[in-house]
């Protein structure tokens, strides 16, 4: 097993903010990142996909096909896009790096697997240089003793 990551990059703007909440709490709860008109961020998104050595070309997966894939489903949907505004995806949900990180893993997700024996294994969003979020889906087999998430 290999495990081959590769890097993008996208700016877009959003703003956090939730519907259900007062003026006031999503001040308190977000700070300035509530401001009315949003900000704008550089992300870096890492994607990371496992599988066997393919034994006639030696690779894991062709970067082409990989590439044509973010390009499609993710960099043509988010770049220079506002996230609350723009895309569909975040109709009713908070566009946190979270939850970000989690549609990017689910929109490569049916794309990538399928293909030859390469799956993806985990997206790691990076919205500043200080902090990033990573997501490799849901545990088929939750460890014992931890608290899994509903
Ligand atoms: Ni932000």
């Amino acid at each position: 097993m290999v495990f081959l990551t590769r890097r993008y990059r996208f700016s877009a703007a959003h703003r956090l903010h939730n519907e259900a909440l007062s003026t006031e709490e999503n001040a308190r709860l977000y700070g300035k990142c509530n401001n009315p008109y949003g900000h704008g961020h550089n992300y870096t998104v890492e994607v990371t996909v496992c599988g066997p050595i393919d034994a006639s070309t030696g690779m894991l997966i062709d970067l082409e096909t990989l590439d044509r894939i973010v390009e499609q489903e993710i960099l043509e949907r988010f770049d220079h896009a506002h996230l609350n505004l723009d895309v569909a995806n975040f109709k009713g949900r908070v566009p946190t790096t979270e939850n970000l990180c989690v549609e990017i893993f689910n929109l490569l997700w049916d794309k990538l697997n399928g293909r030859g024996l390469a799956r993806l294994e985990k997206v790691r969003l990076e919205e500043t240089s200080s902090n990033f979020v990573e997501y490799m889906g849901q545990s088929p087999n939750p460890v014992k003793g931890v608290i899994s998430e509903k």
